[in-house]
């Protein structure tokens, strides 16, 4: 037995410092670059939040307009990527569709040998303008639609909504997405922003980090959890099923998707934000659905209270919300992944700009020294 003290899941670890953002204790909030993100959610456009991840300040008017006009200028798929979609088979999942669209936004975009951060922005910017069209290209093609082009008087989510309906979008749908997004954009050391940290450590370019951290987020332990926290809607269907199910559900010892995190153990943050937008979707829509969904969500979230003395995470509200805009389910992770390009490639600058590899030990405990045995064999 060693001594070593082995720091599983690296909880608790504090690896590097970062002027990004802040799970801040004492006003229970997550600050980007200081400002609380329920400040900034749905009072400032997410676009401007891409900025402030950026550039450390929220935009000065001309900034924005700059901005703007870079960004919905990049907007239209590249017939590469395009092509690339379309070599993939319509039951790939969408994640696996928009980690093969990175990849090939970077391949024909990449980075210059050492490059500035000027220029890293310029190609993440591209990176976030295609996503959205890439999202929509893949979740209408599966429905048999045709493609839209984007619409340049739209904002970056009113487009979004857009390219995936084909309508013109409600204003309280607008908001309600770009909340999410805003929600989505940032949040420290997470798995997938550690992952495109540790990528960007080895000075590989922007594109791999981005293509590791959707691996990264992939997972339902992480940003696979808004899709899965859906699931768990569908399969219990009713309110007055919640205590049966969660009795059965809890003595399989399973996983509530959408509940419990590592960092907040009292209450993500971003919850209470997200659910007001949440709130102002089923408003919008009156009517037997929107009952049923809304009394299972509080059922729900009440009885794993009880239960297991567990919160909700950003994860469940976000997965009814993303299911009463019209998104097929397994699109849900793709949109996270379109908000978090703005997280990751703050961390990538920050990253190189103090690079250190990030290359941690590990306790081996398999055989000890030992020879092989060297046996002649007759010719
Ligand atoms: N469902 C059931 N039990 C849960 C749970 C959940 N969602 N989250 C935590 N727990 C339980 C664990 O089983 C453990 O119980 P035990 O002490 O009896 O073994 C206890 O709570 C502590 O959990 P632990 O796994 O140590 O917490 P963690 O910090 O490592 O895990 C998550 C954090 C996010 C991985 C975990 O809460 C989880 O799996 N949540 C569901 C996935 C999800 O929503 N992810 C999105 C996060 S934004």
């Amino acid at each position: 037995m060693s001594d070593t003290e082995i720091h599983k899941g690296l909880n608790g670890v504090v690896v590097d410092e970062t002027t990004v953002s802040k799970v801040d204790a004492a006003s229970n909030s997550l600050l980007y670059r200081g400002y609380p993100v329920q400040q900034l959610a749905g009072h400032v456009p997410f676009e401007d939040v891409v900025q402030l991840l950026w550039r450390g300040e929220l935009p000065s008017d001309g900034e924005r307009a700059e901005f703007l006009r870079s960004e919905r200028g990049a907007r239209a798929l590249d017939p590469h990527v395009r092509a690339a979609v379309d070599s993939l088979p319509r039951s790939a999942h969408p994640m696996d569709v928009l980690r093969t669209a990175i990849s090939a936004i970077g391949a024909h975009d990449s980075e210059p040998a050492s490059p500035t951060p000027d220029q890293t922005y310029e190609r993440a910017l591209r990176v976030l303008a295609q996503t959205p069209a890439v999202i929509a290209y893949d979740q209408r093609r599966r429905r048999g639609q045709e493609p839209l082009e984007s619409r340049d008087d739209l904002g970056y989510s009113a487009n979004f909504l857009w390219l995936v309906f084909g309508e013109e979008p409600d204003p309280a749908d607008v908001h309600a997405f770009d909340v999410s997004m805003t929600l989505y954009a940032e949040h420290s050391f997470n798995a997938s922003t550690f992952t495109a940290r540790v990528i960007a450590s080895t000075l590989s370019d922007l594109h791999s980090a981005l293509v590791g951290a959707v691996g990264a987020l992939r997972g339902p332990l992480h940003g696979g959890a808004n899709e899965m926290a859906l699931a768990l809607l569908d399969e219990i269907h009713d309110a007055d099923r919640v205590d049966a199910w969660l009795g059965e559900a809890l003595a399989q010892k399973r996983t509530l998707m959408g509940f419990g995190h590592r960092v907040y153990k009292n209450g993500d943050s971003r919850v209470p934000t997200m659910e007001e937008a949440l709130g102002r979707l089923l408003e919008a829509r009156p009517g037997s659905e929107s009952d049923r969904l809304g009394e299972l969500y509080e059922a729900l979230q009440r009885g794993v209270l009880e239960r297991k003395n567990l919160k909700p995470n950003v994860d469940y509200p976000s997965g009814l919300a993303y299911h009463l805009l019209g998104f097929d389910t397994p699109v849900f992770t793709p949109l996270f992944v379109a908000a978090r390009i703005a997280g990751w490639t703050a961390h990538v600058v920050e990253q190189r700009s103090a690079n250190a590899l990030i290359r941690p030990l590990s306790e081996y405990v398999g055989e000890p020294y030992r020879e092989v045995e060297v046996t002649t064999v007759d010719a």
